[in-house]
């Protein structure tokens, strides 16, 4: 993966919503007195949140000084997980995983149907109507369902080149599709079903 960089345009401040500043407060006491640098995750995400999927310098800047901590320590965490945005993203930021597994399934054939409908290669690309950017990402840990988009917080799963068209069509028209698998199959069950402990299953409408 090629470096990430911050946005050129960046905000001449930042400050956390009265409501933020009651989670940080509720974060903060979960660390014992002296180690609240451990709260710089929670807060890096929750900058992103109000801020429109990406997190400006001067967010890292009050999170450095609410944690007491270098603001370099902060940027270093902000700069390694591709979780973190560092410049403006599209209203769906879509994370498409092509590590192995996924590979192997056919990630190129969601890359390249993502390529066909939307124009983007990969890296941190937008559509011209600010709707759709993409990251091509290494493994989102959900393997067994390979392979996998993240659409913001949600992993649509089992995917192939159809699969993904009217994903990204039902999202052009303002739609939610049901996250997981959109091969039909039940979470990460066996696409042929359940094929082990079979005889504990709840009967249909029990679970
Ligand atoms: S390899 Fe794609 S989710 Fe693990």
């Amino acid at each position: 993966m090629s470096a990430r960089e911050f946005a050129k345009d960046q905000p001449d401040s930042f400050a956390f919503s009265a409501e933020n500043e009651e989670t940080i407060k509720a974060i903060i006491a979960k660390y014992p007195d002296g180690k609240q640098a451990s709260a710089v995750i929670p807060l890096l995400d929750l900058a992103q949140r109000q801020n429109d999927n990406w997190i400006p310098v001067k967010a890292m800047e009050a999170i450095a000084e609410r944690l007491d901590m270098a603001k370099i320590r902060v940027m270093e965490v902000a700069t390694f997980y591709t979780m973190f945005n560092l410049a403006p993203v599209g209203k769906y930021f879509l994370q498409a995983c092509t590590t192995t597994p996924c590979w192997l399934r056919g990630s190129d054939q969601v890359m390249k149907c993502v390529h066909d409908k939307l124009g983007l290669h990969g890296h941190y690309e937008t559509t011209d109507d600010g709707m759709f950017t993409l990251l091509e990402v290494e493994c989102l840990g959900a393997c067994v369902n390979a392979p996998i988009l993240q659409v913001n917080d949600d992993f649509y799963e089992d995917l192939d080149y159809e699969k993904t068209a009217e994903l990204l069509d039902a999202l052009k028209r303002g739609e939610a599709p049901p996250v997981g698998s959109l091969a039909g199959r039940n979470k990460s069950e066996s696409s042929a079903g359940a094929t082990t402990l079979a005889q504990m299953r709840p009967a249909a409408g029990e679970d």
